[in-house]
């Protein structure tokens, strides 16, 4: 099993850069297959989600070609397949996305239902909502979605929330519908906005994206394009945090300052500077820092996939502060691993009461969940002593290098696999 050993202590200092965002490439992958000409795409972040959805885009029998690292050509032209298994859905809940490429595209599709997951249950009724008043005939049998229609045909749809995933799964199969469609009360994240624009660079007619009202115009046809993904807004913000927690000054290039607002206003709040450059953003951690309060909110609000990394930075900044997590009903299975570091936190119901102890212990963790396991790593990166973080699996399926980026920084960090590793790493730090 590998694990993640860090001696904390150390201000993290330097430069990082940024790779593409995974949540925005796991639906830009999808839309890929809508086409049958060739899709390229760059600035794929390599990490562990996205590998698995290459592989269920194979699965079916669309042509992958891996350029390089950071590079894939899509060819959807050959599918035959329209059902994909519970073997990918299982390990990655975004391979739901192929659903809406699929029965836009074919106007049939099957994939296995995705469960409940380590942040609690998440429902895909929106999605199926979508697809229904589009025209599809939606069924779930033993444990699979199937949706068919003879046509798609536009229409006006209205979100009861606001969904990430179903906006984008509904743009998806409305881009290939008759007529036109509106989806009300849209999510309006940056990556809604990616895969907009990558759809509309392959001929779909998509209007309004990043607003709460998404227009689109269907078209019989996507054809080829070369698509670039946008930085990842949340490895960036995980790094910004890693600056605040380690007292340490840290620059994260190529991202776009503009979707890291609500991150920069909270660290600015508790005391950090931050800079914003035209691509970059610099944060300095140079003063002590201080309590706030945070509630995770739809874009443009404080991302729910930063709140782990919020909670372990204000569990070691001065007073009490309260973080209330309203996008998922259990995120916060980190607490009590955080606890064994030292933390003083309390959930009651959705809220998080963090009260600052001056310092973290270090400890052996578990990750939870890739955006926990990730706020455990600053955790020890800031620590007292030694971390070791184990299911770093998790960690490693949205963060490409993360280990390596760290130790550029500065950071005491080895990914090991034996205790003599383990011990060679304790003698070379000590
Ligand atoms: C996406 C992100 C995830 C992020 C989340 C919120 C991907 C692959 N994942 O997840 O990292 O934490 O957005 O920013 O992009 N809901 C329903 N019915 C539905 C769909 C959602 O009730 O049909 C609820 C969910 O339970 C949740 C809320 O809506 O409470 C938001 O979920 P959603 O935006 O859909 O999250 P995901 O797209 O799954």
């Amino acid at each position: 099993m590998e694990q993640y050993i860090i001696k904390g202590g150390n201000p993290l200092v330097g430069e990082v850069e940024i790779g593409g965002a995974k949540n925005a490439a796991l639906a830009i992958l999808a839309t890929a297959i809508m086409a049958d000409e060739t899709v390229t795409i760059e600035n794929l972040p390599n990490v562990r989600d996205i590998n698995v959805m290459l592989e269920a885009i194979k699965g079916i029998g669309g042509k992958v070609d891996r350029i390089d690292v950071h590079t894939v050509k899509i060819n959807g032209a050959m599918i035959r397949d329209l059902s994909v298994d519970y073997e990918y859905i299982k390990k990655i809940r975004a391979s739901y996305y192929l659903l809406g490429a699929l029965l836009g595209k074919y106007k049939k599709a099957e994939v296995a239902l995705p469960g409940g997951c380590d942040i609690g249950s998440r429902p895909i009724d929106l999605h199926l909502k979508g697809f229904r008043a589009l025209g599809a005939k939606v069924d779930i049998q033993h444990g699979l979605i199937s949706a068919e229609a003879e046509e798609l045909q536009g229409t006006h749809i209205y979100l009861d929330k606001v969904s990430v995933g179903a906006t984008i799964n509904i743009m998806m199969a409305a881009a290939m519908a008759k007529g036109k469609t509106t989806i009300e009360n849209a999510a309006k994240e940056p990556h809604v906005v990616d895969v907009a624009n990558c759809l509309n660079s392959m001929g779909a007619n998509i209007r309004g994206a990043g607003t709460d009202v998404i227009r689109i115009s269907g078209v019989e046809k996507l054809h080829k394009t070369e698509y670039s993904i946008i930085p990842d807004q949340i490895e960036a913000g995980t790094f910004m945090f890693a600056a605040a927690a380690t007292r340490g000054d840290i620059t994260v290039k190529n991202v776009i300052p503009k979707h890291l607002e609500a991150i920069s206003a909270k660290l600015v709040e508790i005391g950090c500077e931050v800079k914003e450059l035209d691509d970059a953003v610099r944060v300095v951690a140079s003063k002590p820092l201080h309590h706030t309060q945070v509630t995770t909110l739809p874009y443009p609000g404080f991302p729910t996939d930063m709140q782990p990394q919020m909670s372990v930075v204000l569990g070691i900044s001065e007073g009490t502060s309260t973080v209330t997590e309203s996008i998922f009903e259990n995120r916060f299975k980190y607490v009590d691993e955080l606890t064994r570091m030292g933390a003083s936190i309390k959930v009651e119901s959705n809220i998080a009461i963090v009260t600052g102890v001056g310092n973290y212990t270090g400890a052996q963790v578990s990750a939870p969940d890739l955006r926990a396991g990730a706020a455990l790593v600053i955790a020890g990166l800031s620590a007292e002593g030694i971390t070791i973080i184990d299911d770093i699996y998790y960690i490693e399926r949205g963060y490409e290098g993360f280990d390596e980026k760290l130790a550029q920084l500065g950071a005491q960090i080895q990914k090991v696999t034996t205790e003599k590793e383990i011990t060679k790493f304790k003698l070379k730090v000590s």
